[in-house]
């Protein structure tokens, strides 16, 4: 990317932690919605992606499943984000995924800012959860570390503009460009079959805008873009840098994690999802 051709572009923030810790409450909360009490035993199954704004500013959150079958999608989780938000439940403590999403944030390099969740409860314990984090190198700055805890009640909706104003802070410092003038590029976060709408792929745009009549492929799926529908259920002509997007007129349903390109015309498409195929 041309250093001229590059803009500022929304924070991808992703939220992490141990199961029940509190991460989809804490999204409701910020979203002011509810998807908790709509989840199969409330417990996130899939990555859900959602765009906010504050101040004018848009921030992207990725919600993550704690369940311990979830490993491989936290991780990818870690790799598309900017911005972890590990979320520790303070009467629970730390916990066994608490440590793996610090790992993931650390092997990809994402600064972590830890919500500590749950402060409403009685027996919480805010004091131990700095106390535990910090032998995982988690410092907060008020003992000289550089890792920045926000106390929460998700269920109370308390301490969540502190956290959001931390987001914009970090993400200021990391200076997020990406170049929108060009093919869009990006990873592939949900993906299903729809009977009415056929294939239908979440994806997130990381490089470059993705339009209406784009050619798409990704693994061996490809095709014409006939709609694109954002997180809120609205039909858009396009997605700009960090912004999920689904994506309906593949061929196939693509694999999550695979990524997608633009590519000048449908010819080009067929003949690299052909090659794939062999
Ligand atoms: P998984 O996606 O299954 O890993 O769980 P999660 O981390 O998304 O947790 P979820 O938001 O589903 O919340 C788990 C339980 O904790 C629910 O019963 C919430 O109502 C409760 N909970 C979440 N945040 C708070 C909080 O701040 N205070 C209290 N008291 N309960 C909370
Ligand atoms: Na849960
Ligand atoms: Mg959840």
């Amino acid at each position: 990317d041309r250093e001229d051709q590059m803009e500022p572009r929304p924070p991808i923030v992703t939220v992490m932690g141990h199961v029940d810790h509190g991460k989809t409450t804490l999204l409701d909360a910020i979203r002011k919605t509810n998807v908790t009490s709509s989840e199969a035993g409330g417990i996130t199954q899939h990555i859900g992606a959602y765009t906010v704004e504050l101040n004018n500013r848009k921030i992207v959150f990725i919600d993550t499943p704690g369940h311990e079958a979830f490993t491989a999608m936290r991780a990818r989780g870690a790799q598309i984000t900017d911005i972890v938000i590990l979320v520790v439940a303070a009467d629970d403590g730390v916990m066994p995924q608490t440590i793996e999403a610090i790992n993931h944030a650390k092997a990809a390099n994402v600064p972590i800012i830890v919500a500590v969740n749950k402060i409403d409860k009685p027996n919480a314990n805010a004091e131990r959860v700095k106390q535990e984090l910090s032998e995982y190198g988690l410092i907060p700055e008020e003992w000289g570390g550089d890792t920045i805890f926000v106390p929460v009640s998700a269920l109370r909706k308390q301490g969540i503009n502190e956290l959001l104003e931390m987001i914009l802070l970090l993400s200021d410092l990391l200076e997020l460009k990406a170049n929108p003038n060009k093919r869009a590029s990006g990873v592939v976060i949900e993906s299903r079959l729809d009977k009415g709408m056929g294939s239908v792929a979440t994806v997130l745009v990381q490089s470059g805008t993705l339009k209406v009549g784009d050619i798409v492929i990704s693994g061996t799926s490809f095709g014409r873009v006939r709609a694109l529908i954002d997180d809120k259920g609205r039909r858009v002509k396009k997605a700009t840098p960090s912004i999920p997007v689904s994506v309906l007129g593949l061929s196939e349903v693509p694999n999550v994690g695979d990524k997608f390109y633009v590519v000048p015309d449908e010819k080009i498409a067929k003949a690299i999802s052909d090659y794939r195929k062999d």
